[in-house]
């Protein structure tokens, strides 16, 4: 019964049907490079503590770096047989070293060591996300750049309120990904602590050196506590909630897309690159990238929502339920990479219709805030500016006007405190142009941030 590492105390083999259901080597291969670098340090750490002999500490080095060589080139695929990564590489570093490998695992546990393999992961993706949103705020930038100029109507409960520039639209997502971006750096803060060397649970007897194993791997501490360090799984989880609220605002960009390229909005152009087609309906060309990334959100939350429900209510320390973490981790970052990257590319396919865009708002009455707002600019308490304003857009209903064609006598009618500059506001131009509060739509307003977006996105791709 001596095939595996805790076979000492089985008196017979492990059925193959709990081989097969316990195994999670299927998806957690892929922290192989995570896994040998950890200990690769751990190693290191061993030799200089003179818990293991130097000889056999280099061994076991050259050992590693042949198993990951291996893995990577395919020569060695760890199976189920294995169990998990963690036993694979074990196994085949003994086949590679000989006996030497058996010091390997001193004052380590598979516990401590899928933690660690975890936060190495989290760490890598962390960084590959937030270049990739970076990326996607300033095609989004570029977007908005080009938007110069364009007006569309502003929504709310999807029925026209008032008139904005588009590019003030789009930027509204560059700051909905900047906080995006800013969840995973605090994350990556929290998650940046080495859980190695809390063992099991407990810690060890050995003399080992925390902080040297941190420094090689480049955390900024050793966690303190070592129950806390194998228990938690809160960076995947922070992880995961970050990755689920970004899904949401890709998702809802994705539906605006998806919308706005309609023909009843018809306020873009999405290039033919970008589209897919139908099999029956020769005149087809669907955006369908921004269909998925809207769908996509839904693994998003399920991954957040499994991983949640999964530690809900788990005794410390470790438990094997903490398997389950890895299948919505691997999914939720790949899932999210992946949308974060077709929208960048899709901004860059995507044009305004300013021609559309205008003949939606005319006769729409998304200027009736602004009469009101000149009426309190001439004294009028605003409640009843916006009565009287009320009266006169219903009139104008009745006789099938639209704003834009009253004349002073009929604005007059409805409130003489009108002056004759409130001819000026029936454009919808000049309404956006008169937003001038900080953070307003107007295009000054408008300039002054994609100009600071640009500094902190610096102009070109990274
Ligand atoms: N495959 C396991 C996981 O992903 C590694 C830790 C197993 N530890 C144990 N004591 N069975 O969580």
């Amino acid at each position: 019964m001596g095939t595996k590492p805790w076979g000492g105390r089985f008196d017979r083999e492990t059925a193959p049907e709990v081989e097969r259901f316990t195994a999670s080597v299927s998806f957690d291969r892929r922290l192989f490079e995570h896994d040998i670098r950890g200990s690769v340090a751990h190693v290191r750490m061993l030799a200089r503590c003179g818990i293991i002999p130097r000889a056999d500490a280099r061994r076991l080095r050259a050992g590693l770096e042949r198993v990951r060589r291996e893995i990577a080139a395919g020569r060695f695929r760890p199976g189920p047989e294995h169990e998990d990564i963690h036993m694979a590489v074990e196994a085949r570093l003994r086949e590679i070293v000989g006996p030497a490998a058996d010091r390997l695992h001193a004052a380590r546990s598979r516990n401590d060591q899928v933690a660690l393999d975890l936060r190495l992961y989290v760490r890598g993706e962390i960084a590959a996300i937030r270049a990739l949103i970076r990326r996607l705020q300033r095609r989004l930038l570029a977007a908005a750049r080009r938007a110069r100029g364009v007006v569309i109507p502003g929504f709310t409960h999807l029925q026209h309120g008032q008139p904005v520039l588009a590019a003030h639209h789009l930027l509204a997502y560059v700051e909905m990904l900047d906080r995006d971006a800013d969840r995973f750096r605090g994350c990556g803060e929290r998650a940046d602590v080495l859980p190695l060397g809390a063992g099991a649970l407990a810690g060890t007897s050995l003399p080992i050196d925390r902080a040297y194993v941190a420094r090689l791997l480049g955390f900024r501490a050793v966690a303190p506590n070592s129950i806390d360090a194998v228990s938690d799984r809160d960076f995947v989880i922070e992880f995961l909630a970050a990755a689920a609220l970004a899904g949401v605002h890709l998702s809802r960009m994705a539906e605006e897309i998806v919308l706005w390229a309609s023909r009843e909005f018809s306020l873009i152009r999405v290039d033919l690159s970008y589209c897919t087609g139908s099999s029956l309906m020769p005149q087809k060309a669907n955006p369908d990238p921004a269909e998925l990334v809207r769908g996509k959100c839904g693994r998003l939350c399920g991954a957040l929502v499994a991983a949640l429900t999964m530690m809900k209510g788990l005794p410390l320390a470790y438990n094997r339920d903490m398997q389950e973490d890895k299948e919505p981790l691997f999914d939720a970052a790949d899932t999210l990479r992946a949308c974060l990257s077709i929208m960048a590319g899709l901004w860059d396919h995507v044009a305004f219709r300013a021609d559309r865009a205008a003949a939606a708002l005319r006769g729409d009455g998304s200027q009736a805030t602004d009469l009101a707002e000149h009426l309190v600019g001439r004294g009028v308490p605003f409640r009843e500016a916006h009565r009287a304003v009320g009266r006169l857009v219903a009139r104008a209903a009745r006789a099938g006007k639209a704003l834009e064609d009253l004349t002073l006598a009929e604005l007059r009618a409805a409130s003489p405190r009108f002056g004759p500059d409130a001819l000026r506001l029936l454009d919808h131009g000049e309404t956006v142009r008169r937003k001038r509060s900080r953070g307003g739509t107007s295009p000054a307003e408008v300039s002054r941030a994609v100009r600071s977006w640009s500094r902190r996105l610096g102009a070109r791709d990274a």
